[in-house]
């Protein structure tokens, strides 16, 4: 089957059941990914500035840790501001490896970041990082490698697929590697909501444009006058929960499927959990890394955590 295909399938796989739901990953295409740096540079979008904070007033202890020669694997295309502050400081790398499922951004990224960082070999590898994938063997025998997963993205994942996904980082990291990543943490419920809800409403806005993206790639036809925007966070799960309501009973079609809708139902399009660091290390170290170091900022909103392989 094509990837397209597959798509499709999955898409209706995910429209058709009980609790209709559409995976996060569609809210990225041109518009989604605009929508996104919109949401991260919004006052109640907290992380993406914390963490830009965290790896700013903490980067020449993450410098030590990562040692000189390593291989630093970013899982995502790595377009952010957040990698290039560690390209920039950690100047004696062996290789830099982002990974992607999109050939197109990636190496358009990857190019990108070539350019910036002549000294840096840029060895991009196009791979689904939720599977085992080979890395590329750099010119320069690399010390350890170190993988690199940013802005609290693992809290897109429920619990068990979050664990898996840190077990590929873990068969990446290999023996003496480590990993660095983002995660976000549990707060009052207001910060988050606020985060998740902000008043320009580029927030509902993102949600509700994963439907334009079903529509113009997917063939679909939703109307997007007729759904709305709903995140909230659930405390007791540790987890934003986002759906788009349904305004009325409808009927939406995937190319020949028919999908009916009912007044008031609500499709799920994201979760984003939320850690205690207590929680974060304990998943951690069913994926054999140890906690190393998590820096924070001062209100604990966000950590950036160093994880050893074990
Ligand atoms: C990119 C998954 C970290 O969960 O905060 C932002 C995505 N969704 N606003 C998050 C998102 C709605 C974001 N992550």
């Amino acid at each position: 089957m094509s990837p397209h295909a597959e798509n499709i399938t999955e898409i209706v796989a995910g429209l058709t059941r009980p609790q209709k739901s559409i995976s996060s990953k569609y809210f990225y295409d041109e518009r989604g990914s605009q929508l996104f740096d919109a949401i991260t540079q919004l006052p109640e979008y907290y992380l993406t500035g914390t963490e830009i904070g965290i790896m700013r007033n903490n980067i020449a202890e993450i410098v030590e840790l990562v040692g000189k020669q390593a291989s630093l694997i970013e899982f995502g295309s790595g377009s952010s501001l957040k990698t290039r502050i560690l390209l920039e400081h950690l100047d004696e790398l062996a290789a830099y490896v982002p990974v992607d499922i999109s050939e197109e951004h990636l190496l358009a990224s990857a190019q990108r970041i070539g350019s910036e960082f002549p000294d840096t070999e840029v060895l991009p590898v196009v791979a689904d990082f939720t599977r085992k994938f080979d890395l590329p063997t750099p010119r320069v025998m690399p010390l350890r490698n170190i993988v690199y997963f940013p802005g609290s993205t693992i809290g897109n994942f429920e619990h068990s697929v979050a664990l898996d996904l840190l077990r590929v980082m873990r068969h990446e990291a290999r023996e003496n590697g480590a990993l660095l990543i983002g995660v976000d943490l549990q707060k009052d419920a207001a910060i988050i909501d606020n985060a998740y809800n902000d008043s320009q409403g580029i927030s509902a806005e993102f949600n509700l444009n994963i439907l334009r993206h079903l529509n113009q790639v997917y063939a679909a036809d939703f109307d997007l006058d007729e759904f709305s925007h709903d995140a909230q966070y659930d405390a007791a799960e540790g987890r934003v929960v986002i759906h788009l309501v349904s305004a009325r009973d409808q009927v939406v079609h995937i190319g020949e499927t028919r999908i009916d809708i009912a007044h008031g139902e609500k499709i799920l399009t994201e979760y984003s959990h939320k850690y205690t660091l207590q929680g974060f290390a304990e998943m951690a170290g069913q994926a054999d890394f140890r906690v190393e170091k998590v820096w924070a900022d001062a209100e604990d909103l966000f950590s950036v955590q160093y994880l050893l392989a074990i």
